[in-house]
C-alpha cells in the first residue's frame, strides 16, 4: 500500500530520516512530542528493529512513549537515564539563532527539562517554522491549576512593561474543558506578535507565581534540520555555522506510512 504524503508531511520525515542518522548504539535519546517527532520515533524503531540499534529513549510525553513502546524502542524516566546524548524534537518555530517557541502541542515542560539534560538538541522541521523574530505562533506558558486566573493577570500585567506586538492571553481548551497536561497543568498561550526581547521574556515569565515553564527554549539547540516537500533537506549547526544540504529520494517504505494515521 502506498499512502500519499502531503508535501508538509513529507518535508517532515525527511528531516526525521536526517535526523535519525545522529543517532549511535549505545546512546540516550530524548524523544520529542509532535507530527515530526512521530516521524523521527517511527524511524528510529525501524532502525532498532532492522538493524539492531541499541539505545535507551526518554519520551517528552505520555503520547511519545505509547508510540515508542509500538515502535519496539526500550523507553527508561529521566531519572534512570540521568542524562541524555541526544535530543530530538519538533518545535512550532525557530529564528536564526536558533532559538525556539514550543509547546503547541502542550508537552513544553518535559520537553524542557529533556532538552537541558541533554549533550546535543536537534530540531527538525519544515521551513514554515522558520522567522525573523520569535512570537508570530503563541507561546505557550504552563501554569498549575490553583489560582490560574491571578496567574494569567499577573502575566497580562508584566506584558505591558515588555516589547511585544499584542498581549492577549487565553486559556488552552480542550472541546469544552480547559487542555490539561502530562503533569495535570493548564496551558495560557500569549499572542504577542513580535518578542523584541526573548531572552527577558524568558527569564520574567518564570517569576510569576504559579507558572511553572514557558515555551521560550533559548540557547538549548546546536542544530536544526529543515526538510522540504521535494526531498531536500538542510541541517544548520550553530556553533560551526555549517549547512550541509542533502537530497533524499522518496521511497514510501509500507510498514511506516501504512500507519499514518494511528
Ligand atoms: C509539542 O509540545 C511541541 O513543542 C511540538 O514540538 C511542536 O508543537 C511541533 O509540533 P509539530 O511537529 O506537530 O509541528
Amino acid at each position: 500500500m502506498t499512502t500519499e504524503l502531503s508535501p508538509a508531511d513529507k518535508a517532515k520525515f525527511v528531516a526525521a530520516k536526517r535526523a535519525v542518522e545522529f543517532v549511535e548504539s549505545g546512546m540516550r535519546v530524548g524523544l520529542g512530542t509532535g507530527s515530526t517527532a512521530a516521524w523521527m520515533v517511527r524511524l528510529l524503531g525501524q532502525r532498532v528493529r532492522e538493524e539492531g540499534l541499541k539505545i535507551v529513549g526518554v519520551a517528552t510525553s505520555s503520547q511519545t512513549a505509547a508510540l515508542a513502546g509500538r515502535e519496539g524502542i526500550e523507553v527508561v524516566s529521566l531519572d534512570e537515564a540521568r542524562w541524555l546524548d541526544l535530543t530530538i524534537d519538533g518545535a512550532d518555530e525557530f529564528d536564526p539563532d536558533l532559538n525556539l517557541i514550543k509547546g503547541g502541542g502542550g508537552a513544553l515542560l518535559r520537553e524542557k527539562i529533556v532538552a537541558t539534560a541533554s549533550d546535543q538538541m536537534i530540531v527538525i522541521t519544515d521551513a514554515s517554522k522558520e522567522v525573523a523574530h520569535l512570537g508570530a505562533f503563541p507561546l505557550p506558558v504552563e501554569v498549575i491549576p490553583f489560582g490560574w486566573q491571578t496567574s494569567k493577570a499577573l502575566i497580562e500585567e508584566m506584558l505591558v512593561s515588555l516589547d511585544v506586538m499584542g498581549r492577549e492571553v487565553s486559556l488552552r481548551m480542550n472541546g469544552e474543558a480547559p487542555f490539561v497536561t502530562d503533569e495535570g497543568n493548564r496551558i495560557l498561550d500569549l499572542r504577542l506578535g513580535r518578542i523584541g526581547n526573548p531572552h527577558q521574556m524568558a527569564m520574567v515569565l518564570n517569576q510569576v507565581p504559579g507558572v511553572v515553564e514557558n515555551g521560550l527554549f533559548m540557547d538549548i539547540c546546536d542544530r536544526v534540520i529543515v526538510g522540504h516537500g521535494d526531498g531536500r533537506v538542510e541541517t544548520r549547526d550553530i556553533h560551526s555555522g555549517e549547512v550541509e544540504t542533502r537530497l533524499f529520494d522518496f521511497e514510501e517504505p509500507d510498514n511506516l506510512f501504512a500507519d499514518l494515521g494511528r
